[in-house]
């Protein structure tokens, strides 16, 4: 009893930081994201690369993961949607409000300018493609 009682108290006080990051306008990691603005922001700053949704699973650069062989066949996609910015090639091209470029290396492509909150946004939206019955294969 005692100890459910604390974990309960834990588990508010946990939300009540969360809320009060949020307020400030700082989302943890993990926070509940938008898929309608995360497809938007998908579209405008990942599109050009990789497919982001089954309308355009032929489009991106081919060499690209698409999105969806990323939620439906990579067990960890959600640490890689979280983080994507800190990991190849992204570092070089996508900075995220808050958080120190990675690199100092010119950009070999046009920079793309995200808040944590669009990357909470752009995991809601992969979610959300996230198909039990995607074997892989082009639908015909
Ligand atoms: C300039 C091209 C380019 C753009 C723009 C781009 N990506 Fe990527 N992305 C790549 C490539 C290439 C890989 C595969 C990297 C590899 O396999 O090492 C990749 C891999 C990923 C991965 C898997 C990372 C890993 O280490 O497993 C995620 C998640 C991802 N991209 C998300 C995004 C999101 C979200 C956006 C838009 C905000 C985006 N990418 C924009 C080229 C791009």
């Amino acid at each position: 009893m005692t100890r459910n009682r604390k974990v309960d108290r834990a588990l508010a006080l946990k939300g009540a930081y969360a809320v009060s990051l949020m307020l400030a306008g700082i989302a943890p990691a993990g926070a509940e994201g938008n898929p309608e603005r995360g497809e938007k922001i998908a579209s405008e700053g990942c599109a050009r690369c990789h497919a982001i949704s089954e309308a355009h699973r032929f489009s991106g650069i081919g060499s690209t993961p698409s999105f969806m062989m990323m939620v439906n066949f990579m067990g960890d996609w959600e640490e890689r949607f979280q983080t994507f910015y800190a990991r190849r090639p992204h570092f070089v091209h996508i900075r995220v409000e808050g958080i120190a470029p990675l690199t100092t290396l010119p950009s070999n492509a046009a920079i793309i300018e995200l808040t944590l909150d669009d990357v909470d946004d752009l995991v809601a939206y992969a979610r959300s493609l996230q198909d039990p019955d995607d074997t892989g294969e082009p639908a015909d």
